[in-house]
Protein backbone atom coordinates (compact mmCIF):
# COMPACT_ATOMS: atom_id res chain seq x y z
CA UNK A 1 0.00 0.00 0.00
CA UNK A 2 1.76 3.56 -1.08
CA UNK A 3 2.31 5.62 1.94
CA UNK A 4 0.69 9.56 1.04
CA UNK A 5 3.35 12.46 1.46
CA UNK A 6 2.99 16.18 2.36
CA UNK A 7 6.44 17.61 1.55
CA UNK A 8 8.43 16.32 -1.26
CA UNK A 9 12.28 16.83 0.14
CA UNK A 10 14.17 14.07 -0.79
CA UNK A 11 14.49 10.52 -2.29
CA UNK A 12 14.29 9.08 1.22
CA UNK A 13 11.24 9.37 1.75
CA UNK A 14 10.33 6.98 -1.30
CA UNK A 15 10.04 3.09 -0.60
CA UNK A 16 9.19 0.72 -3.45
CA UNK A 17 5.91 0.40 -3.28
CA UNK A 18 5.80 4.44 -3.62
CA UNK A 19 7.82 4.54 -6.65
CA UNK A 20 5.33 1.60 -8.17
CA UNK A 21 2.11 3.32 -7.25
CA UNK A 22 3.28 6.87 -8.41
CA UNK A 23 4.58 5.17 -11.74
CA UNK A 24 1.27 3.48 -12.36
CA UNK A 25 -0.72 6.70 -11.56
CA UNK A 26 1.47 8.76 -14.01
CA UNK A 27 0.88 6.22 -16.97
CA UNK A 28 -2.84 6.26 -16.18
CA UNK A 29 -2.86 10.35 -16.16
CA UNK A 30 -1.31 9.80 -19.95
CA UNK A 31 -3.83 7.40 -20.84
CA UNK A 32 -6.36 10.03 -18.98
CA UNK A 33 -5.37 13.16 -20.66
CA UNK A 34 -5.44 11.93 -24.01
CA UNK A 35 -9.13 13.17 -24.12
CA UNK A 36 -10.38 16.59 -24.41
CA UNK A 37 -13.05 15.04 -21.70
CA UNK A 38 -10.26 13.66 -20.13
CA UNK A 39 -8.58 16.88 -19.99
CA UNK A 40 -11.58 18.31 -18.75
CA UNK A 41 -11.77 16.10 -15.66
CA UNK A 42 -8.51 16.55 -14.97
CA UNK A 43 -8.58 20.19 -14.81
CA UNK A 44 -11.18 20.27 -12.40
CA UNK A 45 -9.50 18.19 -9.66
CA UNK A 46 -7.18 20.55 -8.18
CA UNK A 47 -8.76 24.28 -9.97
CA UNK A 48 -9.47 25.24 -6.16
CA UNK A 49 -5.34 25.67 -5.25
CA UNK A 50 -2.68 28.25 -6.17
CA UNK A 51 1.26 27.15 -6.30
CA UNK A 52 3.79 29.35 -6.43
CA UNK A 53 7.17 28.21 -8.21
CA UNK A 54 10.38 29.83 -6.28
CA UNK A 55 13.33 28.45 -9.03
CA UNK A 56 15.88 31.01 -7.84
CA UNK A 57 18.13 28.44 -9.69
CA UNK A 58 17.88 28.28 -13.27
CA UNK A 59 15.56 26.19 -15.18
CA UNK A 60 14.13 25.46 -18.20
CA UNK A 61 12.67 21.94 -18.07
CA UNK A 62 11.29 21.22 -14.16
CA UNK A 63 10.01 25.09 -14.27
CA UNK A 64 7.90 24.16 -17.35
CA UNK A 65 7.22 20.99 -16.75
CA UNK A 66 5.81 21.61 -12.78
CA UNK A 67 3.98 24.58 -14.75
CA UNK A 68 2.18 22.35 -17.10
CA UNK A 69 1.54 19.98 -14.50
CA UNK A 70 -0.19 22.73 -12.33
CA UNK A 71 -2.04 23.65 -15.55
CA UNK A 72 -3.13 19.84 -16.33
CA UNK A 73 -4.71 19.77 -12.74
CA UNK A 74 -6.05 23.35 -13.01
CA UNK A 75 -3.80 25.04 -9.94
CA UNK A 76 -3.29 28.51 -10.78
CA UNK A 77 0.56 29.52 -10.89
CA UNK A 78 2.56 32.08 -9.76
CA UNK A 79 6.52 32.67 -10.35
CA UNK A 80 9.48 34.40 -8.39
CA UNK A 81 12.72 33.33 -10.50
CA UNK A 82 14.67 36.29 -9.33
CA UNK A 83 14.81 37.56 -5.78
CA UNK A 84 15.47 40.95 -6.71
CA UNK A 85 12.44 41.24 -7.75
CA UNK A 86 11.20 40.04 -4.27
CA UNK A 87 11.64 42.35 -0.36
CA UNK A 88 14.84 39.87 -0.54
CA UNK A 89 16.15 42.82 -2.05
CA UNK A 90 15.29 45.00 0.50
CA UNK A 91 16.94 42.63 2.92
CA UNK A 92 13.64 40.03 3.61
CA UNK A 93 15.52 37.07 4.98
CA UNK A 94 14.55 33.98 2.60
CA UNK A 95 13.03 31.77 5.22
CA UNK A 96 10.62 35.09 5.64
CA UNK A 97 10.06 35.40 1.97
CA UNK A 98 9.17 31.83 1.66
CA UNK A 99 6.78 31.61 4.51
CA UNK A 100 4.71 34.75 3.05
CA UNK A 101 4.28 32.57 0.61
CA UNK A 102 2.44 30.21 2.38
CA UNK A 103 -0.09 32.55 3.40
CA UNK A 104 -1.14 33.08 -0.86
CA UNK A 105 -0.44 29.80 -1.83
CA UNK A 106 -1.99 26.08 -1.54
CA UNK A 107 1.89 24.55 -2.89
CA UNK A 108 5.46 25.79 -2.67
CA UNK A 109 7.72 24.11 -5.29
CA UNK A 110 11.15 25.59 -4.88
CA UNK A 111 14.66 25.38 -6.41
CA UNK A 112 17.50 26.67 -4.47
CA UNK A 113 21.35 26.22 -4.15
CA UNK A 114 21.51 25.68 -0.53
CA UNK A 115 21.56 21.56 -0.01
CA UNK A 116 19.00 21.19 2.96
CA UNK A 117 16.93 24.71 2.22
CA UNK A 118 13.50 22.66 1.86
CA UNK A 119 14.05 20.64 4.33
CA UNK A 120 15.12 23.62 6.27
CA UNK A 121 11.58 25.48 4.96
CA UNK A 122 9.64 22.45 5.62
CA UNK A 123 10.27 22.36 9.24
CA UNK A 124 9.53 25.85 9.77
CA UNK A 125 6.48 25.93 7.76
CA UNK A 126 5.04 22.59 10.47
CA UNK A 127 5.71 24.95 13.04
CA UNK A 128 3.77 27.67 11.77
CA UNK A 129 -0.34 27.40 12.05
CA UNK A 130 -0.32 27.44 8.29
CA UNK A 131 1.96 24.59 6.98
CA UNK A 132 1.62 24.08 2.83
CA UNK A 133 3.74 21.14 1.16
CA UNK A 134 7.00 22.09 -0.53
CA UNK A 135 8.51 20.51 -3.23
CA UNK A 136 11.99 20.35 -3.34
CA UNK A 137 12.87 20.98 -7.49
CA UNK A 138 16.36 20.68 -6.74
CA UNK A 139 18.13 21.33 -4.10
CA UNK A 140 22.07 22.56 -3.94
CA UNK A 141 24.68 19.96 -4.95
CA UNK A 142 22.81 17.12 -3.16
CA UNK A 143 19.65 16.21 -4.62
CA UNK A 144 16.37 16.74 -7.12
CA UNK A 145 13.99 13.91 -6.80
CA UNK A 146 11.52 14.63 -8.61
CA UNK A 147 13.91 14.24 -11.55
CA UNK A 148 14.84 10.65 -9.86
CA UNK A 149 11.14 10.03 -10.42
CA UNK A 150 11.11 10.60 -13.43
CA UNK A 151 14.33 8.88 -14.72
CA UNK A 152 12.96 5.48 -12.14
CA UNK A 153 9.63 6.47 -14.60
CA UNK A 154 11.53 6.37 -17.89
CA UNK A 155 13.61 3.44 -16.70
CA UNK A 156 10.15 1.57 -15.98
CA UNK A 157 8.16 2.42 -19.22
CA UNK A 158 11.50 1.79 -21.44
CA UNK A 159 11.82 -1.82 -19.77
CA UNK A 160 8.02 -2.88 -19.13
CA UNK A 161 8.89 -5.87 -21.93
CA UNK A 162 11.83 -6.21 -20.30
CA UNK A 163 11.40 -7.43 -16.03
CA UNK A 164 10.95 -3.16 -15.51
CA UNK A 165 14.41 -1.53 -13.61
CA UNK A 166 15.17 -4.29 -11.13
CA UNK A 167 18.29 -6.47 -12.86
CA UNK A 168 19.21 -3.61 -15.23
CA UNK A 169 22.61 -2.62 -15.78
CA UNK A 170 22.99 1.58 -15.30
CA UNK A 171 26.23 3.28 -16.22
CA UNK A 172 26.45 7.20 -15.30
CA UNK A 173 29.52 8.98 -17.17
CA UNK A 174 30.14 12.72 -16.67
CA UNK A 175 30.84 15.22 -13.38
CA UNK A 176 28.96 12.57 -10.76
CA UNK A 177 30.24 14.38 -7.93
CA UNK A 178 28.45 17.49 -8.43
CA UNK A 179 25.39 16.24 -10.30
CA UNK A 180 22.20 16.14 -8.16
CA UNK A 181 20.07 14.42 -10.52
CA UNK A 182 22.78 11.19 -10.52
CA UNK A 183 23.16 11.24 -6.41
CA UNK A 184 19.29 10.97 -6.51
CA UNK A 185 18.80 8.48 -8.74
CA UNK A 186 21.71 6.31 -7.56
CA UNK A 187 19.95 6.20 -4.04
CA UNK A 188 16.43 4.94 -5.78
CA UNK A 189 17.98 2.18 -7.41
CA UNK A 190 18.83 0.35 -4.28
CA UNK A 191 15.35 -0.25 -4.12
CA UNK A 192 15.54 -2.86 -7.06
CA UNK A 193 16.84 -5.72 -7.04
CA UNK A 194 19.68 -7.27 -8.66
CA UNK A 195 20.72 -3.85 -10.23
CA UNK A 196 24.24 -3.18 -11.38
CA UNK A 197 25.18 0.74 -11.55
CA UNK A 198 28.64 2.05 -13.13
CA UNK A 199 30.32 5.24 -12.32
CA UNK A 200 32.67 6.30 -15.04
CA UNK A 201 33.94 9.70 -14.35
CA UNK A 202 37.40 11.65 -13.98
CA UNK A 203 38.53 10.75 -10.52
CA UNK A 204 37.93 14.30 -9.73
CA UNK A 205 34.14 14.11 -10.66
CA UNK A 206 33.65 10.42 -9.41
CA UNK A 207 30.78 9.35 -7.36
CA UNK A 208 31.09 10.89 -3.46
CA UNK A 209 31.52 8.58 -0.53
CA UNK A 210 28.76 9.32 1.01
CA UNK A 211 26.65 7.92 -2.03
CA UNK A 212 29.28 4.53 -1.98
CA UNK A 213 28.65 4.00 1.48
CA UNK A 214 24.89 3.59 1.07
CA UNK A 215 25.14 1.27 -2.10
CA UNK A 216 27.21 -0.88 0.14
CA UNK A 217 24.69 -0.46 3.23
CA UNK A 218 21.76 -1.42 0.68
CA UNK A 219 24.13 -4.37 -1.04
CA UNK A 220 23.99 -3.20 -4.46
CA UNK A 221 26.29 -3.88 -6.49
CA UNK A 222 28.48 -1.02 -8.57
CA UNK A 223 31.53 -0.20 -10.32
CA UNK A 224 33.98 2.65 -10.11
CA UNK A 225 35.82 3.41 -13.54
CA UNK A 226 37.46 5.82 -16.03
CA UNK A 227 36.69 4.14 -18.57
CA UNK A 228 33.64 5.40 -20.53
CA UNK A 229 33.60 3.15 -23.63
CA UNK A 230 34.41 0.28 -21.68
CA UNK A 231 30.97 0.24 -19.97
CA UNK A 232 28.74 1.07 -23.11
CA UNK A 233 28.13 -2.22 -23.95
CA UNK A 234 27.76 -3.96 -20.84
CA UNK A 235 24.89 -1.18 -19.95
CA UNK A 236 21.06 -1.02 -20.13
CA UNK A 237 20.62 2.26 -19.66
CA UNK A 238 23.06 5.00 -20.10
CA UNK A 239 22.91 8.29 -18.21
CA UNK A 240 25.03 11.35 -19.53
CA UNK A 241 25.75 14.07 -17.28
CA UNK A 242 27.50 17.80 -17.88
CA UNK A 243 30.13 19.17 -16.25
CA UNK A 244 28.53 21.15 -13.23
CA UNK A 245 30.98 23.89 -13.54
CA UNK A 246 28.52 26.37 -12.07
CA UNK A 247 30.06 24.99 -8.48
CA UNK A 248 33.72 25.64 -9.61
CA UNK A 249 33.91 29.16 -8.12
CA UNK A 250 33.00 28.15 -4.64
CA UNK A 251 35.12 25.17 -4.73
CA UNK A 252 37.53 27.11 -5.52
CA UNK A 253 38.52 27.55 -9.43
CA UNK A 254 38.21 24.89 -12.42
CA UNK A 255 40.19 21.65 -12.62
CA UNK A 256 41.68 21.49 -16.25
CA UNK A 257 40.23 18.27 -17.08
CA UNK A 258 39.43 16.42 -20.33
CA UNK A 259 36.03 16.04 -19.97
CA UNK A 260 34.89 15.14 -23.36
CA UNK A 261 36.46 11.43 -23.02
CA UNK A 262 32.95 11.04 -20.96
CA UNK A 263 30.73 11.60 -23.59
CA UNK A 264 28.28 10.27 -26.17
CA UNK A 265 29.46 10.01 -29.51
CA UNK A 266 27.75 8.98 -32.71
CA UNK A 267 30.07 6.26 -32.86
CA UNK A 268 29.45 4.70 -29.66
CA UNK A 269 25.80 3.72 -30.81
CA UNK A 270 27.35 0.61 -32.32
CA UNK A 271 28.87 -0.38 -28.70
CA UNK A 272 25.30 0.11 -27.31
CA UNK A 273 22.71 -2.88 -26.62
CA UNK A 274 20.11 -2.98 -29.24
CA UNK A 275 17.49 -2.12 -26.26
CA UNK A 276 20.02 -0.51 -24.24
CA UNK A 277 18.59 3.16 -23.78
CA UNK A 278 20.65 6.77 -23.47
CA UNK A 279 19.28 8.88 -20.68
CA UNK A 280 20.30 12.92 -19.62
CA UNK A 281 18.58 15.29 -17.39
CA UNK A 282 19.47 17.74 -19.78
CA UNK A 283 20.33 20.59 -20.17
CA UNK A 284 23.05 18.88 -22.29
CA UNK A 285 26.48 20.38 -23.85
CA UNK A 286 28.64 18.21 -25.55
CA UNK A 287 27.95 15.15 -23.84
CA UNK A 288 25.68 13.75 -26.22
CA UNK A 289 25.89 14.11 -30.02
CA UNK A 290 23.60 15.62 -31.92
CA UNK A 291 23.37 12.72 -34.35
CA UNK A 292 22.46 10.34 -31.62
CA UNK A 293 19.11 11.87 -31.35
CA UNK A 294 17.21 10.35 -33.73
CA UNK A 295 18.10 6.98 -32.48
CA UNK A 296 15.03 4.88 -31.07
CA UNK A 297 17.17 4.49 -28.24
CA UNK A 298 18.16 8.46 -27.17
CA UNK A 299 15.35 8.60 -24.29
CA UNK A 300 16.25 11.73 -23.42
CA UNK A 301 13.18 13.45 -25.06
CA UNK A 302 10.53 11.10 -23.81
CA UNK A 303 12.57 11.60 -20.31
CA UNK A 304 11.63 15.10 -20.13
CA UNK A 305 7.65 14.85 -21.61
CA UNK A 306 7.81 11.67 -18.72
CA UNK A 307 8.68 14.68 -16.07
CA UNK A 308 5.34 16.38 -16.43
CA UNK A 309 2.94 13.31 -16.07
CA UNK A 310 5.08 12.26 -13.06
CA UNK A 311 4.82 15.80 -11.52
CA UNK A 312 0.86 15.60 -11.93
CA UNK A 313 0.66 12.26 -10.28
CA UNK A 314 2.96 13.72 -7.36
CA UNK A 315 0.91 16.63 -6.80
CA UNK A 316 -2.35 14.68 -7.17
CA UNK A 317 -0.82 12.35 -4.56
CA UNK A 318 0.02 14.94 -2.51
CA UNK A 319 -3.38 16.45 -2.41
CA UNK A 320 -5.54 13.35 -2.33
CA UNK A 321 -6.82 12.96 -5.84
CA UNK A 322 -5.07 10.07 -6.41
CA UNK A 323 -7.64 7.61 -5.64
CA UNK A 324 -10.08 9.54 -7.24
CA UNK A 325 -7.81 10.11 -10.45
CA UNK A 326 -7.80 5.94 -10.65
CA UNK A 327 -11.59 5.59 -10.37
CA UNK A 328 -12.03 7.62 -13.38
CA UNK A 329 -10.01 6.05 -15.17
CA UNK A 330 -11.45 2.80 -13.85
CA UNK A 331 -15.06 4.04 -14.71
CA UNK A 332 -13.95 5.11 -18.19
CA UNK A 333 -12.80 1.85 -19.16
CA UNK A 334 -9.61 2.94 -19.88
N1 LIG B 1 16.71 18.33 -15.53
C1 LIG B 1 16.59 19.59 -15.07
O1 LIG B 1 16.53 19.81 -13.86
O2 LIG B 1 16.53 20.54 -16.03
P1 LIG B 1 16.35 22.10 -15.76
O3 LIG B 1 17.59 22.56 -15.01
O4 LIG B 1 16.20 22.74 -17.11
O5 LIG B 1 15.15 22.27 -14.90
Amino acid sequence: MRENIFHCINVQQFDHAFLEGICDLADKIREISRTKAGMEYLASTLNHKRAMLYFVQPSTRTFLSFYSACQMLGIKCAEVRDPKTSSEIKGESEEDTVRTFSLFFDLIIMRHPQANFAEKIAYLLNKTDHPVPVINAGSGKDQHPTQALLDIYTLRRSFMHRGGVAQKRIAFAGDLRRGRTVRSLARLLTQFPGVMLYFAAPPEYQIGEDIIAILKQQKTAYEITDNFEEVIPEADAIYMTRLQDEWDLEEGGRVDIDIDRYSFKKRHLELLKPDGIIMHPLPRRKEIEAEVDNDPRAAYWRQVRNGMYIRVALMATIFHRDKNILEYYLSNNL
